[in-house]
């Protein structure tokens, strides 16, 4: 199902018109579809079903707590990267059981509130890791349960601010150190090792890249399974990839499956995945009203009221989001939708064909469901978008817009000044 499509001229968010859920949450205003987040966690399953994967949602693509239940919901896990992630997830109903924590600057409070929760395992980063994981888990008589993250150095073929897998990027143990890690983790008291991970980049457009990481990591595992009579499991990432434009071709649940499986089912190891953009991605929109449009020497300028601290993606790495109007229509404009924030790179898309809007129109801003809210800033002290969750006929709002008073909130003038 297409989440976002026209009826009667109008963009729709499964059956409600965009403009109605405006006029009652006002713009900016992410809207996600719950269908659509359903559809495509069961599709990856499906299309999986012969090994019969873990599913941990990585939260990072979407934090609201509705997101994060709609997954919990079908029965996913969760790959977390922070102890706030990990608290979202667990008030969102996911459990400790289903939780993998990643990241490479875990701080002792986090990874003592993670063994306190006593979730699945942690995603290792390092060595120095290990050694203070086994000190908390020791200090808080608990069992750390651990699959270190291998960086196979294989190219994703993204942008170089989220390709991880290379040697050069700061994730996981090289492959060559790989041994020798699991040997000192060993070695340290109150640490099980589950298995190993890793994850290459985001978004992966085609498979080859986990082909290839499955083919250097093979070695790795079969001495792992000899060795430690625990480790069953492999976690593949996630970086499924979603097409963002009409023209691309992502690799589909199945063409996926149909390459990783195969070698997945020859490691003889359980299998998790942690899917983010691919989950969320296509399942959000972000409306956005038009204020002015103007034009100068060089070109036309169309100044919405969303800016890059609502979506930063087109300023942080140049991505494109396509951009339909909310009233349907043919026309076409050449120039940039920009935001009002005092940059120039604040904007959303640059020499473009747009929609030819007028001052109060609607745009609608597609695909930014994954890394769009949670990337949000309160920059220029512009309070934070709403978000409002779509089922069917169905809207809640699942996050109230942020207030005046909520930008100061925490704020202190001190006495003394
Ligand atoms: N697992 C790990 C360890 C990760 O670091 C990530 C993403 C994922 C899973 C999920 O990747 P996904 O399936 O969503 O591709 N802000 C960037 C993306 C950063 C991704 C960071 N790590 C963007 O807007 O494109």
């Amino acid at each position: 199902m297409n989440a976002f499509s026209y009826k009667n001229k109008e963009l729709h968010a499964e059956q409600i018109p965009v403009r109605v859920l405006v006029e009652t949450h006002g713009t900016p205003l992410y809207i996600y579809s719950h269908t659509h987040l359903v559809d495509q966690y069961r599709a990856l399953s499906e299309a999986m079903a012969a090994i019969n994967p873990f599913i941990f949602y990585a939260v990072k693509a979407n934090t609201n707590m509705a997101v994060i239940q709609a997954f919990a919901q079908q029965g996913a896990g969760a790959d977390v990267v922070s102890g706030g992630e990990l608290y979202r997830a667990r008030r969102a109903g996911v459990d400790a059981s289903k939780i993998v924590f990643a990241g490479v600057g875990k701080s002792v409070a986090e990874i003592e509130y993670a063994l306190q929760e006593d979730i699945l395992y942690f995603t290792v980063e390092s060595e120095p890791e290990l050694e203070r994981i086994s000190a908390s888990a020791q200090r808080l008589g608990k069992i750390g349960r651990i699959a270190i993250r291998v960086n196979p150095d294989v190219d994703p073929k993204t942008h170089k601010y989220t390709s991880t897998g290379k040697k050069e990027n700061k994730f996981g143990v090289d492959l060559e150190r790989a041994v020798k890690a699991y040997e000192h983790a060993a070695s340290l008291p109150g640490l099980e090792i589950t298995g190993v991970h890793m994850h290459l980049g985001s978004p992966l457009m085609t498979t080859a890249p986990y082909v290839e990481a499955l083919e250097k990591v093979r070695p790795l595992c079969d001495t792992l399974k000899t060795r430690y009579p625990s480790f069953k499991h492999i976690d593949i990432g996630g970086g499924l990839g979603i097409n963002y434009r009409s023209n691309q071709n992502a690799p589909t649940p199945t063409e996926f499956a149909e390459a990783v499986v195969p070698p997945l089912k020859k490691l003889g190891l359980t299998v998790g995945i942690e899917p983010g953009r691919f989950l969320t991605g296509n399942g959000g929109i972000l409306v956005t009203r038009i204020e002015y449009v103007k034009q100068n020497a060089f070109k036309k300028f169309i100044v919405a009221d969303a800016a890059m601290n609502d979506l930063i993606r087109p300023s942080l790495y140049e991505a494109y989001h396509e951009v339909l109007p909310v009233q349907q229509s043919p026309e076409m404009v050449f120039g940039d939708l920009v935001g009002p924030i005092c940059e120039s790179g604040d904007f959303f898309a640059v020499d473009r064909e747009l929609p030819d809007v007028c001052q109060g129109d609607l745009v609608a801003i597609m695909s930014a469901g994954a890394y769009g809210f949670v990337m949000a800033s309160n920059y220029n002290s512009r309070p934070h978008a709403a978000e409002v969750m779509v089922n069917g006929t169905q809207s809640e709002c699942v996050r109230k817009r942020q207030t005046r008073e909520d930008l100061v909130k925490g704020e202190t003038l001190p006495e003394w000044m």
